[in-house]
């Protein structure tokens, strides 16, 4: 019998295909990163066949490394980087332009539109998400309203949208379809009917015709058999929804705080979606087949990995994302610096898409060192503000923040976590949660696994971090890092 789980997780950097055994162990895995395409200030577009021949790739090499047949796959499943969209051509599955990536702010104006007339509240009211560029309504608007063929192809069903899952469903299955999770992030998605909404749909002059069918997180979608013939597709779920279900915040009330390009939050709240009034979004956490869906609060944060990316390909004052540990570490304070990475606006829970990245405080008698901690703070901050909504929202907060993804390698960074917290920060021995989840929600599809406390059982604390800073001095940074933030909202282009 096929004992192991395959994973496709296709990030907003990279793509990258895992195996894990059924104790939820890494077998193997292969990653390969595509280019990020900047054509302008605030865009962001990725080539979605250089991603799809990623996929394939990643799948053939991992497999040759670890020396497995398709055949010893009982499923695979797929996480994605979410709201980024495709519009394909049904005929011939090819793109119609690359893919306009979430961090891209070009809609900006088609979503300031929103809250002019009232629309942005009906949005908000059914889709529990606050109109702003990062969701994939306004980018499918702005992709349709500049080229009217386009539009009458859409109208007929000719050409079709999805996000990154559907993207890849739609070539390993050849089915056009998405899950609840990536649904709910494209605010054309009603939180009570888990439909589209005609409503929602009219406000963004999006035809029916071309949108997939809305399925569950976990349940056999079709065959990959043009890649691994006859291995079921056994879960589509959100990059971060997967984190938190291969963290298993399976019980309301827990949460995780994934460190990926940006940097996500999710507190699961259970069955009943809880409205935020903090800044913070309602979203589908994940649904088993046909049983209730799962909600969360999520806290997203734009720029997370993309500042210490930034502070290596632009300013080049580290030679690796690693780097930023042992330069920030040369200095034991960042001396009164501050350092915003609005480069995408300000996402939780500001939700200001004309923020700007601000760097403040700044004196002769400052280096590299101090910026560059001042950058890791900003990772923690963003955080703070975001637990700090979600106090406000849920009426409690973890009393201890379970981290996963790239920045958790980061010993200092989670150090200054846990010191701006107030709370222990927990790494568990997978720090690789989002394949991980995926991999679970598949395996649970085709019964691998039979319910989430086999998976609780393979979950392992590798690392834990203590506050170690003073309440005072912890206030005292907090105040400083909000005067920042403020700079960045009030900055005005001239
Ligand atoms: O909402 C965007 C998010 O899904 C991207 O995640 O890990 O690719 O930065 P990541």
């Amino acid at each position: 019998m096929a004992e192991f789980v395959g994973a496709i997780d296709q990030g907003t950097t990279s793509t990258r295909f895992m195996v894990f055994d059924r104790a939820g162990t890494e077998i193997g895995r292969h990653q390969i990163e595509h280019r990020q395409l900047l054509p302008g200030a605030g865009l962001v577009e990725h080539d979605a066949l250089e991603i799809w021949e990623n996929t394939r790739k990643c799948i053939a090499v991992a497999l040759g490394e670890t020396g497995l047949a398709p055949g010893d796959l009982a499923a695979v499943g797929i996480t994605n980087q979410r709201e980024s969209v495709v519009v394909w051509d049904r005929a011939t599955g090819l793109p119609c332009h690359n893919v306009i990536v979430w961090q891209d702010t070009r809609t900006d104006r088609i979503v300031a539109e929103l809250d002019r007339d009232g629309r942005g509240d009906v949005i908000r009211d059914r889709t529990g998400l606050p109109p702003a560029t990062y969701f994939s309504a306004a980018k499918v608007q702005w992709l349709l309203d500049k080229d009217p063929d386009l539009r009458v192809r859409a109208e007929r069903g000719e050409v079709l949208f999805g996000t990154m899952d559907s993207w890849l469903l739609w070539n390993l299955t050849g089915r056009h379809l998405t899950d609840v999770t990536n649904a709910s992030r494209t605010m054309l998605m009603n939180l009570a009917t888990l439909q589209w909404d005609d409503e929602l749909l009219g406000f963004f002059d999006i035809p029916r015709a071309m949108l997939p069918e809305i399925r569950s997180s976990s349940e056999v979608y079709g065959h990959a058999d043009a890649v691994l013939p006859g291995v079921p597709i056994a879960a589509a779920i959100g990059d971060q929804q997967a984190a938190l279900f291969g963290q298993t915040c399976f019980a309301p009330g827990e949460a995780k705080c994934t460190y990926g390009t940006g940097n996500f939050v999710l507190l699961n709240t259970g069955t009943t979606p809880v409205r935020s009034t903090h800044g913070l979004l309602t979203t589908v956490g994940y649904r088993f087949g046909d049983q209730p869906p799962v909600f969360a609060l999520e806290g997203s944060i734009a720029a997370t990995g993309s500042a210490v990316q930034w502070l290596r390909d632009q300013l080049g004052i580290i030679g690796s994302a690693a780097e930023s540990e042992t330069l920030a570490a040369r200095v034991d304070d960042s001396e009164g610096v501050c350092f915003v990475p609005a480069f995408s606006g300000l996402f939780a829970p500001y939700w200001r898409s004309d923020a700007r990245g601000a760097i403040v405080g700044l004196s002769r008698y400052h280096t590299a060192a101090h910026i560059t901690r001042a950058a890791l703070e900003a990772i923690c901050y963003q955080t703070r503000d975001v637990a700090e909504a979600m106090a406000r929202d849920a009426g409690t907060s973890p009393d201890c923040l379970k981290v996963d993804g790239g920045v958790t390698a980061n010993a200092l960074c989670m150090q200054l976590q846990a010191d701006i917290l107030g709370v222990p920060v927990s790494r568990p021995a997978v720090a690789e949660t989002t394949a991980l989840g995926a991999a679970y929600a598949a395996g649970l599809a085709v019964g691998l696994w039979r319910s989430t406390s086999e998976l609780r059982a393979n979950w392992r604390e590798d690392r834990r971090w203590q506050p170690a800073w003073s309440p005072d001095r912890r206030d005292e940074g907090y105040a400083r890092w909000k005067a920042a933030v403020d700079r960045s909202l009030n900055w005005v282009s001239v």
